[in-house]
C-alpha cells in the first residue's frame, strides 16, 4: 500500500500524518505500507518512522549520483535520507516535464544501482484506452524501460498500472481492465526476466483508488496492492484503505 502525496504537505504536516500514521498501522500486519512525501517533508517523515515497518520513498529522482544539475535529486542522497522507495515515470511528470522512457529507463537503471526500489509507472491515456489499444501501450512502455535491465531479485521493483484517465478523476479502471493489462505485463516480465521472476514481481494499480473502490482491486490475483493519489493524503481513507488488506 503506497501513498503518493504528490506536491501536498509541508515537513510539519508530513511529520504529523507520520506519527499518527505509526500509531494507527500495527506492526505485524503482513502488508507493507509506504508514504512518498515531497522532498522538503522527507526528513521530518523518516524521523517519525524511524524503526517501524512502516517505509517512505520520493517521486522522481536524477539518474546521475551526482554533478551540476540544478534543482535536482540524487538517488544516493535517497538513499542517505533512509528511502526504500522511489516513484518512477509517473504520468504527471511525463505529461508536464516530458519525461521520455528513455530517461525513465536511466532513473530506474540508477535507482537498482544504488538500492532503491523504484516504483515505476505506466499506463495508457483515454485515446489508447477508447482506441483498443491500451495493453499493447503498456506492453511496450514496460518493455521500453526494463529490457535488458539487470534486476537482482523481483522484489527490487514494483510496476504501477495507472491509467491516466483514472489519475485525480474519480473514474477508476474496471478491476478486470487492470487485471488484463497487468496479466500482459506479467506475461512481458516472464519474457524478459523469466517466469519465477514474474510471478513474484510486484504490480500495483493506482488511479482514483479510495476505501470503497480498494476491494474490489484486491480480489484480483494479479494485483499485488495500489498506489495511493488524493486518499493518502487523508489519515483517515488512507488507514481504512491499510485496514481493509488486514
Ligand atoms: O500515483 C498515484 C496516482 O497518480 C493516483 O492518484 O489521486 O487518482 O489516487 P489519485
Amino acid at each position: 500500500m503506497a501513498g503518493n502525496w504528490k506536491m501536498h504537505k509541508t515537513p510539519a504536516e508530513a511529520g504529523n500524518f507520520a506519527r499518527l500514521l505509526r500509531q494507527r498501522v500495527a506492526p505485524g500486519r503482513g502488508v507493507e505500507v509506504i508514504i512518498c512525501p515531497p522532498f522538503p517533508a522527507l526528513a521530518a517523515v523518516a524521523t517519525k518512522l524511524a524503526g517501524s515497518e512502516i517505509g517512505w520513498g520520493a517521486q522522481n529522482m536524477h539518474w546521475e549520483p551526482e554533478g551540476a544539475y540544478t534543482g535536482e535529486v540524487s538517488g544516493p542522497m535517497l538513499q542517505a535520507m533512509g528511502c526504500r522507495y522511489v516513484i518512477l515515470g509517473h504520468s504527471e511528470r511525463r505529461s508536464y516535464f516530458r519525461e521520455t522512457d528513455e530517461e525513465i529507463r536511466k532513473k530506474v537503471g540508477a535507482a537498482l544501482a544504488c538500492g532503491l526500489r523504484p516504483i515505476f509507472c505506466l499506463g495508457e491515456n483515454l485515446a489508447t484506452r477508447r482506441s483498443g489499444k491500451a495493453v499493447d501501450f503498456c506492453r511496450r512502455q514496460f518493455k521500453d524501460v526494463l529490457e535488458g535491465m539487470e534486476i537482482s531479485v523481483p522484489d527490487a521493483l514494483v510496476v504501477a498500472y495507472e491509467p491516466v484517465w483514472a489519475i485525480g478523476t474519480g473514474k477508476t479502471a474496471t478491476p478486470a481492465d487492470a487485471t488484463e493489462v497487468i496479466g500482459a505485463l506479467r506475461e512481458e516480465a516472464a519474457r524478459l526476466f523469466g517466469r519465477e521472476f514474474s510471478a513474484r514481481l510486484r504490480f500495483l494499480y493506482g488511479g482514483s483508488v479510495k476505501p470503497d473502490s480498494m476491494p474490489a482491486f484486491l480480489e484480483e490475483e494479479e494485483i499485488d496492492g495500489v498506489l495511493v493519489g488524493g486518499a493518502s493524503l487523508d489519515i483517515e481513507q488512507f488507514t481504512a484503505i491499510i485496514d481493509i488488506t488486514a
